[in-house]
């Protein structure tokens, strides 16, 4: 039953980028034409005197009296078809802008214009030879009026642009709204902790505190403390509550690297699964790295005086939306209430150099990635005096920051390229002294209290990650870090080629969901023959 619900979703999926694409594509087409036209207005006009351009005409119309060829004719500078065209486009465009801001009768006359224009195109296009400056000197200057006039209401190209992504996003929410009963299936089915990742939690515990060996074998290391503070070592994050995912994390990472006694992981976990997540990492080696294990109710910094997000847990009425979630009639998506998105492990990432305040360089990983490359490399890249170093997401589909972040708030706006290119967290390269310095801590505090009613944006960690590291973030090479493996069909090279590749989506790799084909690259790195996962039937 979960399984047919996975798969029908990923079909949904798909079609959601072919609507962008196609949204995308109109975009670029008519902004191009825009661009030609007036590019066109401006060199015909006033660079040339009238001798000449009929000298010109003169000297073509001969050659196209031998027999008209309409793509020269159409591509000559001078075309009068073309001019034509171009104005026929651009006045298109103007319909639609006029209609929606109600104009109706500057809308109509614009289509009659148009109309009028397309006459004259298609008598020219049956009778087979071009049409003179003469007969369509008129057409072309009452269009010009009118867009003239377009131009004067001010339905310049800015207003244009944004009217039209207004129109993409609309169309967004309405392909969404269509898929929203299966994710809604799809969240419920992630949701749910398996058996098996329970059962590994409560007898790891046992064994932590029936086990003093255990115990010993992560203290009393001196060296082990020096390691943790070691600027010269490779220093990798992890905040998870999940064992088994975190497992992997560290196992590939260690596997993949050629200095595996360099690198140290720093894992946070919660109280729970504290004692189980260090009688895991006691009983296993993983050639020889370093692995720390903390809990974040140890920060006595982390408290509600400081930090934002706390501080909005203990609000009854935020507490009432995201966990009860029935004042609105079930209107909010079962997923912008999930109270996954308010978890403190979840927002740790924005207080790293707390964390560690020893360390000047970190890379944060998400519990959900594979690691099959070498990382070190990561380490030596020049950040440039940015604070994050993360791969861009724009290329793939519509990831830049009007699709994250609420534009008809004045703040986000004012302060806010919409176009700016969105970036993923899961494996970010950060410079912590940097971060220091620039008070960037402070800055997510800014916008996590501007938040407080939720008109800046909904949830998740990535669109106040957009707000605090604007301006701060580096892009990396895309093959540092791959998207998409927890729902969606990944290009085959790029799961050859990534370093890190990242099951974001809801079909994680320890769930049935998870997508069958991007199950071995995780399962490679699980010891399936190891006695706890045995009596916990993992397979
Ligand atoms: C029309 O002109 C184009 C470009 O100059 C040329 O490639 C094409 O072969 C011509 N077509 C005809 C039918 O002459
Ligand atoms: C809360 O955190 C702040 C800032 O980190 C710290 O100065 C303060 O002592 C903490 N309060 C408590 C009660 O621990
Ligand atoms: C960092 O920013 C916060 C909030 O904007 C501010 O209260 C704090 O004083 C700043 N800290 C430093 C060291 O500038
Ligand atoms: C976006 O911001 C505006 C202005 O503050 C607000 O009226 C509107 O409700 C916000 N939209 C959402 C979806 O929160
Ligand atoms: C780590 O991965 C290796 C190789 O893929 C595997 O053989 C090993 O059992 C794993 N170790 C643990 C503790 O999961």
């Amino acid at each position: 039953m979960r399984r047919r619900a996975a798969d029908f979703r990923r079909p949904v999926r798909r079609r959601v980028p072919d609507v962008l694409w196609w949204a995308l594509f109109s975009v670029v087409v008519l902004l191009f034409i825009y661009v030609l036209s007036k590019g066109n207005q401006v060199e015909s006009r006033p660079a040339l005197s009238k001798v000449k351009i009929s000298l010109l005409r003169n000297f073509r119309h001969d050659r196209i009296m031998e027999g008209l060829n309409i793509t020269e004719e159409m591509l000559s500078a001078y075309s009068v078809a073309r001019q034509l065209n171009d104005q026929i486009s651009l006045a298109k465009a103007f319909v639609v802008i006029a209609k929606e801001s109600s104009n109706l009768q500057f809308a109509w006359e614009l289509s009659a214009q148009i109309r009028n224009s397309k006459i004259l195109l298609s008598k020219a296009a049956t009778r087979r030879a071009p049409l003179t400056t003469m007969e369509s000197e008129r057409a072309i200057h009452d269009m010009a009026l009118l867009l003239y006039q377009a131009q004067q209401l001010h339905y310049d190209s800015a207003t244009m642009i944004m009217r039209l992504k207004a129109k993409i996003q609309t169309l967004e929410e309405q392909s969404s709204s269509v898929s929203e009963k299966s994710s809604k299936y799809g969240q419920i089915a992630a949701e749910e902790v398996p058996k098996s990742l329970y059962c590994l939690g409560v007898r790891l515990t046992t064994e932590w505190f029936r086990n003093l060996k255990l115990q010993k074998k992560l203290k009393d290391k001196r060296k082990v403390e020096m390691k943790l503070k070691d600027n010269n070592l490779y220093h990798f994050c992890v905040f998870s509550d999940n064992i088994i995912a975190t497992s992997v994390v560290v196992n590939s990472t260690a596997i993949n690297s050629k200095n595996p006694h360099m690198v140290v992981f720093h894992l946070v976990t919660d109280e729970i699964n504290y004692a189980a997540m260090r009688a895991w990492f006691a009983m296993n080696d993983f050639r020889g790295v370093t692995v720390e294990v903390q809990k974040f109710e140890d920060f006595s910094w982390l408290n509600a005086s400081y930090v934002p997000v706390l501080k909005q847990l203990q609000d009854a009425k935020i507490q009432n939306y995201y966990f009860s979630g029935s004042n609105d009639d079930g209107k909010t998506p079962i997923k912008f209430r999930n109270p996954k998105y308010l978890s403190m492990l979840n927002h740790l990432r924005f207080y790293i150099p707390e964390v560690f305040p020893a360390l000047k360089k970190v890379v944060f990983l998400d519990d959900d990635v594979v690691v099959q490359k070498d990382l070190s490399p990561l380490f030596s890249i020049d950040l440039n005096g940015h604070v994050n170093g993360a791969v861009e997401t724009c290329m793939e589909t519509f990831h830049r920051y009007h699709k994250y972040l609420n534009y008809s708030h004045p703040l986000i706006r004012t302060h806010f390229d919409p176009d700016a290119c969105g970036w993923a967290f899961g494996m970010n390269v950060f410079d912590l002294v940097e971060w220091r310095k620039r008070n960037v801590t402070g800055i997510y505090h800014y916008w996590q209290e501007k938040n407080i009613d939720r008109t800046l944006w909904k949830l998740g960690t990535l669109p106040p990650g957009l707000l605090t590291f604007y301006g701060f973030t580096k892009p990396l090479d895309p093959l540092w870090h791959v998207l998409g493996f927890g729902y969606t069909t990944v290009d085959p090279q790029l799961v050859e080629k990534g370093a890190v590749l990242h099951f974001n989506g809801n079909a994680k790799p320890w769930l049935k969901i998870v997508i069958e084909k991007y199950k071995p690259i995780w399962e490679k790195y699980v010891d399936y023959s190891h006695a706890l996962l045995q009596q916990c039937n993992f397979h």
